[in-house]
């Protein structure tokens, strides 16, 4: 059973009035005596900075229909379910979190600590996110969808998600993602800024920070923007940041309003990008011409179907 911390132990904590120590004992938040290792404050400032962005929107939907549902992608611990579940929902009759978790064992553990706590409109599914979208349990319109960290193209998974489903809002902190940089690298390959026969990856000037060598002749030259992704570490951040654009536009050329902010200050995490995207009209030929565009200047046309699939596909 989880004991009462000591109240000096909590006083820096800024804790929500009548957010449950118990709970956050429950996650490993807070030991049993109370304290709290910097992982743990760290998540538990970006929980809390997300539920004020995430609780307005929920009460939005409860005063418009008298319902609210929120599915989560790449659940994790549930740390996010729970904690809204916690402050927001606990004290209603209706309004549901639905985490999705490809690691069946953390949705085994998360369903367990939900019925020992009573939380009885919290529930969560073992599938990927890509899996969701045929799921029998996820046949619903959600409100909002989210998707915190999770790994790689889950994200991607959950605004695809997110967009056949029609949710009103979605709210993601992406994570690393490598297919970008990837199709960056195979196309820098291409254009002849590797010398020929070395791997794209494996190149001496990829590793020496020197300029690339000039292409042998006879192949063309690369073109002037692929400067900006010439070392790993470049290829890795420009793809990373190109895969965030990219994901905005998708959004607005379906008719979101989308804003990006930082999630907290840059020493509690490096991935610190917040998208929160509003449903607020129509598809945008415009934003999806512009995504089109931005594909074939960095010469990824093969994204295409993950960013902007023919509009009957999605
Ligand atoms: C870094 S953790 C983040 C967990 C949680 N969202 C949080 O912020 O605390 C990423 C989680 O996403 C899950 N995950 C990764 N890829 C997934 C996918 N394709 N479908 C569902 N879950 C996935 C992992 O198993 C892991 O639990």
């Amino acid at each position: 059973m989880p004991t009462k911390p000591s109240p000096p132990a909590l006083a820096d904590l800024d804790l929500h009035p009548g957010q449950s120590l118990a709970l956050l004992q429950e996650l490993h938040i807070l030991t049993r005596e109370g304290r709290i290792n910097q992982d743990s404050r760290r998540k538990l400032k970006q929980v809390k900075h997300l539920l004020q962005f995430i609780e307005p929107l929920l009460q939005q939907a409860l005063q418009q229909r008298g319902d609210v549902t929120l599915v989560d992608h790449g659940a994790g611990k549930s740390y996010l379910g729970f904690m809204l579940y916690d402050r927001f929902l606990q004290g209603r009759s209706a309004g549901r979190v639905i985490g999705i978790e490809a690691r069946a064992e953390l949705v085994q553990r998360a369903q367990a600590l939900a019925q020992r706590l009573g939380f009885a409109r919290m529930e969560f599914v073992a599938a990927t996110v890509q899996q969701a979208l045929d799921h029998p349990a996820l046949a619903l319109r959600p409100d909002l969808v989210t998707a915190l960290h999770a790994c790689d193209t889950a994200t991607d998974d959950a605004i695809a998600f997110a967009l056949a489903r029609q949710a009103q809002h979605v709210l993601l902190v992406p994570c690393c993602q490598a297919e970008v940089a990837a199709a960056l690298r195979r196309h820098k390959s291409l254009q002849g800024a590797q010398p020929s026969g070395a791997p794209a990856h494996e190149t001496a000037h990829e590793t020496a920070d020197e300029p690339a060598p000039e292409p042998a002749g006879g192949r063309p030259a690369p073109a002037p923007l692929s400067a900006l992704w010439q070392r790993p570490l470049h290829t890795r951040e420009f793809g990373s940041h190109i895969t965030n654009v990219l994901r905005c536009l998708q959004l607005e050329a379906h008719g979101y309003a989308v804003t990006v902010t930082e999630l907290v200050g840059w020493e509690h995490s490096m991935k610190n990008e917040l998208i929160v995207a509003r449903k607020v009209g129509a598809p945008q030929p415009r934003a999806r011409q512009r995504l089109l565009e931005l594909l074939h200047t960095l010469g990824l046309p093969e994204l295409q179907q993950r960013f902007a699939p023919p509009p009957d596909a999605t």
